[in-house]
């Protein structure tokens, strides 16, 4: 089974989905769970092949994974041409997981640092809104979910600071910049902000006693898993979402409330 809309058959593109402990790996599994055509896009094409290979085995719909660098023009839009070469219905769902941290204290923060950041978290992401959005339009069903974090709204976090935080306050912005230019197409534009996630993304950065005073810092009592997240990025992305855009969602177990 395909995931089958209003208009027909979509397929959701997960970009930085290729790290199995990560949440854009269980954001393409739960999209290919409740049936949706998904495309892997990573950095690590052997990771977005392999991750993909294992979910279409898991859930049985059609997933392909292909290498990307989502700072680079050409190679999203020869990513978007290796998708259509794939055969899979067209886009309907973005999901802009793909991110690096960066704990580098503020005044230690060289250009080369600060562009990688901000090119990862915020330039990639309008570089895969851009390449992508047109597909929606034409085909009339459209869900973008971004990836933010609680360090873009409470000023850094545990593991990242300011070019971190700023590229992902950037991402907010160009969330609702494009969801107030795209509602009247029907595209919807969210973002999601989680505070600390159990994955790979500050490998080396932290032990089991840090892990333990994390985890007990929030008021749920446990840190975010992949699956909570992804679980969001999914419903936002189906069309029981029509009505939310524009929005970010706090996804945190309590430790940040606005
Ligand atoms: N883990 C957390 O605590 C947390 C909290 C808030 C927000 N986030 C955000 O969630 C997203 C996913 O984070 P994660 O924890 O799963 O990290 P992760 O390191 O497990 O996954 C990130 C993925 O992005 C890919 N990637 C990196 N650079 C890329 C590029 N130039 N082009 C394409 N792909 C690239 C990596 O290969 C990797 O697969 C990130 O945007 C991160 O900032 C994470």
């Amino acid at each position: 089974m395909s995931y089958q809309t209003g208009t027909g058959p979509r397929t959701a593109v997960v970009t930085g989905a290729a790290s199995p402990r990560g949440i854009g790996f269980a954001v393409a599994s739960r999209f290919a769970a409740e049936g949706w055509p998904v495309a892997l896009l990573d950095i690590d094409a052997a990771g977005a092949e392999a991750a993909a290979d294992k979910i279409a085995g898991e859930f049985g719909t059609r997933v392909v994974g292909i290498g990307v660098d989502v700072t680079d023009e050409d190679s999203v839009a020869r990513a978007v041409e290796a998708l259509a070469a794939a055969g899979l219905p067209p886009v309907g769902a973005l999901a802009n997981i793909a991110g690096v941290a960066s704990p580098v204290p503020f005044l230690e923060v060289d250009m080369r640092e600060w562009r990688r950041v901000v090119d990862i978290n915020l330039t990639g992401t309008f570089l895969t809104c851009r390449a992508l959005l047109p597909q929606m339009l034409e085909h009339g069903y459209g869900r973008i979910v971004n990836m933010s974090s609680v360090s873009a709204q409470q000023g850094g976090g545990v593991f990242s600071k300011t070019p971190y935080s700023a590229a992902k306050a950037g991402v907010l912005g160009l969330t609702r910049s494009l969801a107030r230019e795209f509602a009247p197409q029907g595209i919807t534009v969210n973002a999601v902000s989680p505070g600390v996630v159990d994955t790979d993304i500050r490998a080396g950065a932290t032990d089991e006693a840090n892990e333990a005073a994390l985890a007990a810092a929030v008021p749920l009592g446990r840190q975010g898993t992949p699956a909570d997240i992804a679980a969001l990025v999914v419903f936002l992305s189906s069309e029981d979402a029509s009505y939310i855009t524009g929005t970010t969602q706090n996804i945190n177990g309590g430790s940040y409330i606005a």
